[in-house]
């Protein structure tokens, strides 16, 4: 018998002689004269159900139980679902004890409480929805990125930058270093983090590419507790080379936002109505605001009037000079009309001695942006690159920063073109176009107090 998935069972356009499906039992439900099954196997939020005649029910035939099921694909005359699978045979593969099994039949668990199941809940509707939206917005960055010409580059995990302190870094050392004291051997010879941004890699790489991203695993170690960051996470970074207008970088941000939204919109719909319709009832509403209108763009001395000017009081006051704090950011995009929000030219001395001094007076701004999103703030952050030598020689100089970044500054003596790029949170994403409050529940792995398991 040909082994098929729930989801090319559901979706086949005609009745199927003998075929074979394998998952995970979601609910039984035994009449007299007749055994329902439904059956999920992570291919799609929606079951496929079994009709079987009672003699083949089993004691170990349970919710949670996983099986093996024979038989034909016929037209369901049920009006729920197209087809539906007659069983000849049901094969307990692996009994589930539902008494102890921490998922219960047809509850909607709170995410808090599947958090603390970091090894079951996948078997949930709303985990196993999330982690097919993941797999599906994975597949729609990549795909956004090649069909535009852009090459793929695998940056490395373990670097000795720290991209100008784009966070607070994880140090990685044996644990033979770590146990006679790290400070005299390195294994690197110098020491060695875990990558807070592949920015740097990609513009080595910008130099000979024109068009090139990377999108891996990224850390900090910052902040775990927030909704919004998290200490692992993964990051989408482009550079584009003779880019020389910062308009040019926030068109592939908008772009990468809108074709990667409505790629997931249509490949997985029912997953992601699962949360607009249970988590996040005004989410549909504002996705689409979103996908129609152009983002906004406000500079940030606007941005710091806007706030002067709010009736509003914050806990940190407005000022110029001062980074944007999560409530201004929340507050400039509600001002906006709850769509993203573009702010650029930051206070010179705010941004990292990487980004591009505007010259509209004394290291007075830089070309920076960040894109602000609805209910969660910061999305993406780029700049235009200082492609001119002795602008970053004289930053770096008084950053006293001339030895470390040699390497950087060799990359604007051999061939330096204007550049820029930007860094895109991918789970923040997520939890803005599913709508979900608590950035730990759009990763595959909650990190939980006390398990070592994860
Ligand atoms: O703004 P960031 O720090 O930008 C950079 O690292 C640049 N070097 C990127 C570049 O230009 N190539 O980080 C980019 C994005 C943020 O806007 C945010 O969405 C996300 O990464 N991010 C986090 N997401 C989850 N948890 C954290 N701790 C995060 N820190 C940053
Ligand atoms: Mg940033």
């Amino acid at each position: 018998a040909g082994r098929l998935r729930v989801r090319e069972l559901l979706g086949s356009p005609e009745p199927l002689g003998e075929v074979k499906v394998q998952g995970w039992v979601r609910s039984v439900r035994s009449q007299k004269d007749v055994l329902f099954l439904h059956i999920n196997d992570g291919s799609s939020l929606e079951n496929l159900q079994v009709v079987a005649d009672p003699s083949l029910e089993s004691r170990d035939l349970t919710f949670g139980s996983a099986v093996e099921v024979q038989g034909r694909l016929v037209k369901s005359p049920h009006g729920m679902q197209n087809m539906e699978l007659q069983a000849e045979t049901i094969h307990v593969v692996g009994p589930c004890d539902t008494l102890s099994f921490p998922l219960k039949i047809k509850r909607r668990h709170p995410l808090e409480y599947l958090r603390q199941l970091p090894h079951l809940r996948c078997r949930s509707n709303t985990n196993g929805s999330l982690l097919r939206i993941r797999s599906e917005a994975t597949a729609a960055i990549h795909s956004f990125f090649q069909d535009n010409g852009y090459v793929h580059i695998h940056t490395p995990i373990i670097t000795s930058n720290d991209c100008e302190g784009a966070g607070e870094v994880f140090q990685i050392e044996t644990l033979k270093e770590a146990r006679e004291s790290a400070e005299e051997t390195h294994f690197f010879d110098i020491p060695a983090f875990l990558t807070v941004s592949g920015q740097l890699h990609l513009e080595v790489i910008a130099g000979a590419f024109t068009r090139v991203f990377t999108f891996g695993p990224t850390f900090r170690a910052e902040n775990s507790q927030s909704r919004r960051h998290l200490s692992e996470f993964y990051m989408v970074e482009a550079e584009l080379s003779f880019t020389e207008s910062l308009q040019d970088i926030m068109q592939v941000m908008e772009d990468l936002f809108k074709t990667v939204t409505s790629t997931v919109l249509s490949k997985c719909p029912c997953d992601v109505e699962l949360f607009h319709k249970y988590m996040a009832p005004a989410q549909k509403d504002r996705l689409e605001r979103t996908l129609k209108n152009k983002f906004v763009t406000i500079s940030y001395n606007e941005a710091v009037e806007i706030l002067k000017q709010a009736s509003q009081t914050f806990t940190f006051k407005p000022e110029w000079g001062c980074d944007l704090q999560t409530e201004h950011e929340k507050y400039l995009v509600k001002h906006c009309g709850e769509i993203p929000v573009f702010v650029i030219n930051y206070p010179y001395d705010l941004k990292p001695f990487y980004m591009r001094d505007n010259e509209d007076g004394p290291q007075h701004t830089v070309a920076a942006v960040d894109l602000l999103i609805p209910g969660i703030g910061e999305l993406c952050g780029g700049s235009l690159r200082e492609e001119r030598l002795p602008f970053l020689e004289s930053r770096l100089q008084r950053l006293g920063l001339t030895d470390t970044y040699q390497w950087y500054l060799d990359l604007r003596k051999f061939g330096s073109v204007p550049h820029g790029g930007f860094g895109m949170g991918f789970e923040r994403y997520l939890q803005y176009i599913l709508g979900v409050e608590n950035i730990k529940d759009v990763i595959p792995f909650p990190r939980f107090p006390h398990s070592c398991l994860l």
